[in-house]
């Protein structure tokens, strides 16, 4: 039978690609955005990174949760509008390629991610960085911390998929105002539109998102991991295929879940009655 593994205390590691910067420490992943003196602009290179790390992580034995933030003073002003934009406009090849990874991590990777992912919003996060801050299972955000679909101030409309992302995150009247106004709104108010899981004080965002993942790290991870795709799988399915597909969802994970989390969780709750599933969660370190 497979041991739990546990949330165990771990050496922190840390590992630098060209702009991206991941930590590694008590089953967590720090993805650092590194371009602090461009506020974190998504150059190129960035998502060719990001890729790299998100490929790592994804099977990395002692990751549980990853959470993205960004160095400095901003999340992600967003694209990089002088080596994103204007570098590959007169380079189809290279615009094809830059285009190709930034939504291959941003949304493709990390909307399908096997473990939990949060968006630690630290700051300012505008246009593009829409999209990873969606695509994340939960962001929590400093209540300063400055939102914008700014693609209007300069021009443009929010590509990529940040259009979809806030029609399908916001109200259609606050995706509609803030895209056409290109007006911001704070962490505090991202909250209340529940665009993001929260807000909280900036003092307290490393906390406050090391408390969701450690949260995270007490669950059944395989239990975790199917929630999360039953979740957004069932929203665009009609009633019917919603159930079909989570019995059968259901049924492989009992096939998959090598720690045996439904038994563990039944035994301890009606036999030993050691704990209350309606209160907390079962304790994954024991044994059946
Ligand atoms: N693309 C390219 N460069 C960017 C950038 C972006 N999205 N955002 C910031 N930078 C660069 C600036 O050009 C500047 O570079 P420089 O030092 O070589 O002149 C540097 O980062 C610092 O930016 P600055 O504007 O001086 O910092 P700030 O703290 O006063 O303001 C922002 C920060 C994010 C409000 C401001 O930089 C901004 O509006 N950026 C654009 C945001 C945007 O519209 N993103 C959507 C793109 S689709």
């Amino acid at each position: 039978m497979a041991k739990a593994a546990k949330s165990s205390k771990s050496k922190k590691t840390v590992r630098n690609l060209e702009t991206v910067i991941i930590e590694k420490e008590d089953g967590i992943a720090w993805c650092i955005f590194n371009r602090p003196e461009k506020r974190n602009a998504m150059s190129p290179q960035l998502h060719l990174d990001m890729n790299q790390a998100l490929d790592e992580l994804a099977i990395d034995p002692e990751v549980n949760v990853v959470i993205i933030t960004g160095a400095g003073k901003a999340f992600s002003a967003g694209q990089d509008i002088r080596l994103y934009f204007r570098g590959t406009t007169e380079d189809p090849a290279k615009r094809h390629k830059a285009k190709h990874a930034s939504h291959a991590w941003r949304w493709t990777k990390l909307a399908s991610f096997p473990k939990p992912t949060i968006a630690m919003v630290n700051g300012y996060c505008f246009g593009g960085a829409f999209t990873q801050v969606s695509a994340c299972d939960f962001a929590i955000a400093a209540d300063d911390a400055v939102f914008g679909l700014s693609e209007i101030n300069w021009g443009i409309l929010p590509g990529g998929i940040v259009s979809w992302n806030v029609v399908e995150m916001m109200t259609m009247r606050d995706a509609m105002y803030y895209a056409c106004t290109g007006e911001t709104f704070t962490g505090k108010q991202a909250s209340a539109m529940r665009f993001i899981t929260k807000s909280v004080p900036k003092a307290k965002l490393r906390a406050e998102t090391v408390k969701l993942a450690k949260l995270l790290q007490q669950k059944s991870p395989a239990a975790l991991r199917y929630t999360k795709e039953g979740v957004r799988a069932v929203r665009y399915m009609s009633v019917d295929q919603a159930a079909d597909y989570l019995n059968a969802k259901s049924d492989a994970l009992k096939y998959v879940d090598k720690e045996r989390s439904r038994e563990k969780g039944m035994k301890q709750f009606l036999d030993d009655k050691t704990y209350r599933p309606g209160l907390g969660h079962f304790d994954r370190s024991k044994d059946l």
